[in-house]
């Protein structure tokens, strides 16, 4: 039940941390190590390489997903489509490992994919909220997201539960691998899941920043690079349907090959920076846009941050940092939506689960 709240979609936003802290409990054992099924752990470190198929905000977890594995455990990650790996498969590896990520666990596309290379005879894993569903059923492996049910057709913490599954994965699989790692996900997580409290006290701004930027436009850009990419790729797609802004996420860099021909008097850009080693590049991307009319809305992470930043949000381990900075981008179109008088947990011409090809 939604209870004091007027949308699942908040409601479901709002319990993110309290996820977050579920999965911690769920996937750690007696002496604080990370607690994982001794087959999956075998399934993914015996891989040469994972695929990760996906739909969706499912597919974009599965884009931070590639990241945390190839740079966290050092094996090669390809995210793909489902709908178009199903009919388009690249060439196979020798001995790989498909990883399907879905909330529902009922998308036909993945559905498709999964018993094609189970007839190859491949493994396969299901990451997903809903353990007894089909793709649960008939993957050999599941690793439950434990995020509770989320009814708004906007998919909110079931994203970042997928992810903080995909952090506790890729540090797992690399210390079965022996690399040495400073990186404990279950305490990371556990600042991920303070770090996402703040935005229950501070809607009021990110409100703020939807009326400021969002309340009359046609349309709205959002750039990052590198792991903020993939959440501005995810905070177009929250925008776009729940708002019917027409959204883009975009490439830093690869904007001016194109795209900055959209760019107008007024064109509200929404920029996140919260990686370090692009920090400077994406400053002057926004430059870019700025010098072409763009109405800049800058979000960064502590560390990252500069002066006239529209918001700074707390700092978090530099692979988590997803996590954290969905839940601005969530807000912001919640709040875009709202003031265009759309219905938010219902937008139009979309289903929660989508069970057709
Ligand atoms: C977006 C959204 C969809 C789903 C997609 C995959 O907010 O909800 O893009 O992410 O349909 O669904 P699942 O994860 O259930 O396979």
């Amino acid at each position: 039940e939604k209870g004091t709240y007027p949308h699942y979609m908040l409601k479901e936003i709002d319990e993110q941390p309290f996820v977050i802290r579920n999965i911690i409990s769920k996937y750690k054992d007696e002496n604080e190590n990370i607690k994982l099924d001794e087959d999956v752990r075998t399934a993914v470190t015996q891989a040469d390489r994972i695929y990760i198929i996906a739909a969706g905000t499912s597919y974009h977890a599965g884009l931070v997903g590639k990241e945390m594995i190839e740079k966290i455990a050092g094996i090669p990650v390809e995210t793909h489509i489902a709908s178009e790996f199903l009919y388009n498969m690249p060439l196979l590896s020798e001995k790989p490992l498909f990883i399907f990520i879905s909330q529902s666990g009922e998308t036909a596309d993945l559905r498709g994919v999964l018993v094609n290379v189970k007839k190859l005879g491949h493994p396969t894993l299901t990451v997903t909220n809903v353990p007894g569903s089909t793709l649960s059923r008939e993957a050999e492996y599941t690793l439950h997201t434990h995020a509770g049910p989320e009814i708004a057709v906007a998919s909110t913490k079931a994203y970042t539960a997928q992810m903080a599954v995909f952090a506790i994965l890729a540090v797992d699989a690399a210390q079965k691998r022996g690399v040495t790692m400073e990186f404990n996900p279950l305490q990371e997580l556990a600042i991920v899941a303070n770090a996402m409290e703040i935005f229950t006290e501070r809607k009021e701004e990110l409100e703020q920043v939807a009326r400021d930027f969002l309340s009359t436009t046609r349309n709205c850009f959002f750039i990052g690079r590198a792991l903020d990419y993939h959440v501005c790729q995810e905070g177009a797609l929250k925008l776009k349907e729940i708002s019917y802004i027409q959204a883009e996420g975009f490439a830093g860099g690869e904007l001016k090959h194109g795209t900055i021909a959209l760019i107008e008097d007024g064109t509200p850009v929404i920029g996140l920076a919260t990686q370090p080693a692009v920090n400077l590049n994406i400053r002057g991307n926004m430059k870019e846009v700025v010098a072409r009319g763009a109405n800049p809305c800058m979000i960064s992470m502590e560390g990252c941050e500069d002066e006239g930043d529209t918001l700074v949000i707390p700092r978090v381990h530099e692979y988590l940092t997803p996590l954290v900075s969905v839940l601005p981008m969530q807000l912001i179109s919640y709040y875009a939506a709202l003031h265009r008088d759309c219905d938010v947990d219902k937008p139009r011409n979309l289903a929660k689960s989508v069970t057709v090809e």
